[in-house]
This record gives C-alpha cells, structure tokens and sequence, in this order.
C-alpha cells in the first residue's frame, strides 16, 4: 500500500452484527473492544487531581521522578535491571509510539517493518503511514534484509500467545544481525494464566536473559491503560537502548510529543503501586475462570491465549459465521480477519466487560447449546 492510501477502519464493517447483537432481549454484550470497564483507581484520581497547576511546558523526557519511577518499575516487575534515565521515555499511550516509531526513525519507502501474524493492526499501519512494507512473520530466518524495524507483542494481541526467553533471543539476534530496532510491546505483561505464566512473569525482550546484558537497537514499550484502567489517560513509556532512545528524544522535542504533567503524576503514582494492579488482574482472572470454559462448551476451541486480555477462539469455520452466531446471543466478538490475513478462522473476545455481562454471556453460550 503506498503512502497516504489508507485502507477503511476495520471496525466500521461490524456495524451489521453490532445491530444484530442489539436485538437481543437480554441486552447486548459487547467483548468486542480491549477497553477497560473498571473504575481508574483512586489512588491515580488523587494524583491527577492534585496536579492541576500544571502552568509550565512538561519535559519530552517527563520529570526525574517518572524517569526513576518506569526504571524500578522495571527492575521490580520485569527483572530488567541496570536502566538509567537515559534508557526510558513516557509517550502519549503506546499506540502513537507504535503508528508513529517508523516516523521517529526515519524509516521509509524500500523498508519493510516486521510484525506478528496475528496482529494489532498499527503495526501495520505504522508502516502504511511512511510508504514502507509491512511484513506479517514470526519466523526469524523470513525477515528480508530491508527490515529496519521488527515488532514482537508478548502477551499477544489478539492471540494471548507468550514468547519464551529462546524465541526472544533468537528474534533479537536476528534483528542485530540485520541492523534492525527490535521492539517488544509487552502492554499486556501483568496478565498472565496459564502453565508457567501463572507464577513467573512473562519475559521481557530486555530481559538480561534475552540481552545478555546488551541493550543496543532494543526496546519495549509499556502502556499503564490495562494494568491500571488508565486507558482515557494515555500513559505508556518506552524503555531500553539509550541511542534509540536519545533519537526518539530528540524527534519527539521537535514534533511536540510530549505527555501532559498533570498524566505524568497520575502516571507516577499508578507506577509506585502494586496492589492495585494485583487486584485488576485478579478481576480478570475471575473473568476468564467464567468465559472461557462457556465457550469451549459452546463448541469454540481456545488457542495460545495463556496470558493477555482476550480469548483467542475458533470454530473451524469463517470468522464472519462465528461473530454471527455470537451476534444471535447478542454477544459482539472481533473477527480473525481484522488481525492480518493468517486468521480467517479466530474470533477475539475481551475480558473487559463487567462481571455480570460475563456471566450473561456465559449462560447464554451454554444455554446456546443445550437448548
Ligand atoms: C498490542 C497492543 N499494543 C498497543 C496498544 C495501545 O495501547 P495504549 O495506546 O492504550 O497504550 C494496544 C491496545 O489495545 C495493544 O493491544
């Protein structure tokens, strides 16, 4: 696709499922969309609320403390350890920083940006936006000489797949060899369920495991909307290789790019806080403990999804059949097709609606077959 020609916004085509699904007696379900549904917590409000003074221009780089703030979190989240100011940077959410990164290393026509199979459509258009290629792999040993820019996303949107420490490293030594920035997006990282990601964390591309210490063209971006409901805020950052991000610095500065300083206390105080991260995810878990055997009951086979936010479903027929079949439940799913190209047969369901729609919609699924 050359630059400029951007293709439709996916989610436009659903509308004829959406009105399907709302006339449902019982009220639509919506699990189409990653939105969080539960309440900022109060904890983020007080410090948004005392920084309203807020009369001066914020830093690019955010205040010393945010700086201090993202490399303990790092260190006591992700076992990544030995950052410094230098090695991190807040961003505006981490969709513009993932629309935008090709923009900010000045890639363009003639490289090709790596992504997932199955994936969040910005990669993509990140690549769209500055008339590069967009290139759907996760095999290493494809990636083409011109790659310039490789994203991995561990926990996986849509599919919840995890990356283990062997596959980051041999993604990453892949792109050193090609002289590509290797990102890992890891904004679903706190949300892991299944097998050993229930106890351990999953692993970090700048994971000292995967580096070995050498943090050079690799970074991960982080977003505070999941773990901390904070989704309306737009606060993410970026952490790792201090060239990169010396370079992203220094375009954001010109661009304007900066986070607003009343969302960077909100940001600190969410970054400081454990416990309410620990009870967010235990509201998931809940959440899922409920979906996901309804739906294997309904007759959908559930893949990877081992951590995330979604289940990653299919009933071996066309995403299109399945999403109508959820819409006469009055349940709104997301299409495989709206991931690439690879998953014509996966619908994506969200964890994020309330207990009682859940639960609504777990009856319903059963209900569906037992009827
Ligand atoms: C894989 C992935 N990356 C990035 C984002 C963007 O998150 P935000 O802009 O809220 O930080 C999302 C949001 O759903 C996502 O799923």
């Amino acid at each position: 696709m050359a630059r400029g020609e951007l293709p439709d916004y996916p989610w436009d085509l659903m509308a004829p499922y959406r009105e399907r699904a709302a006339a449902h007696p019982g009220g639509v379900i919506d699990l189409s969309i990653g939105s969080p549904v539960d309440p900022t917590p109060d904890l983020v409000r007080a410090a948004l609320v005392n920084a309203t003074d807020a009369h001066a221009y914020p830093q690019t780089t955010g205040t010393g403390e945010l700086r201090q703030a993202i490399v303990d979190w790092f260190a006591r989240r992700r076992g990544v350890t030995g950052l410094t100011a230098a090695n991190v940077l807040p961003t505006v959410g981490s969709k513009e920083l993932v629309a935008l990164l090709p923009f900010l290393l000045g890639l363009g026509e003639g490289d090709v940006v790596v992504h997932p199979r199955a994936a969040y459509p910005s990669y993509e258009m990140g690549a769209v936006l500055v008339g590069a290629r967009a290139m759907a792999s996760d095999d290493p040993s494809e990636w083409p000489a011109a790659t310039k820019l490789v994203w991995l996303n561990s926990p996986g949107n849509p599919d919840g797949r995890v990356l283990s420490i062997d596959e980051l490293r041999a993604a990453r030594e892949r792109a050193l060899e090609l002289g590509a920035v290797i990102v890992g997006d890891e904004c679903y990282a706190e949300l892991g369920w299944e097998g050993e990601w229930a106890e351990t964390p999953v692993p970090s591309l700048l994971d000292p495991r995967v580096t070995d210490g050498n943090r050079h063209n690799t970074l991960v971006a982080y977003s505070l909307s999941k773990q901390s409901n904070m989704a309306g805020y737009r606060t993410a950052f970026v952490a790792g290789c201090s060239t990169v991000i010396g370079r992203l610095t220094t375009v954001r500065k010109h661009a304007g790019l900066m986070l607003a300083q009343p969302l960077q206390a909100a940001m600190l105080a969410a970054l400081r806080d454990d416990e309410h991260v620990a009870v967010q995810k235990q509201r998931y878990r809940a959440r899922r403990a409920v979906l996901k055997p309804a739906l294997e009951a309904a007759g959908l086979r559930i893949d990877h999804s081992e951590a995330g936010l979604y289940l990653w479903a299919s009933e071996g027929r066309d995403a299109w059949d399945s999403i109508g079949r959820l819409a006469d439940l009055g349940i709104v799913g997301g299409p495989g097709h709206f991931y690439g190209v690879h998953h014509p047969e996966h619908v994506r369901l969200s964890l994020t609606a309330s207990d009682e729609h859940i639960a609504t919609a777990a009856e319903r699924l059963r209900a569906s077959v037992t009827a």
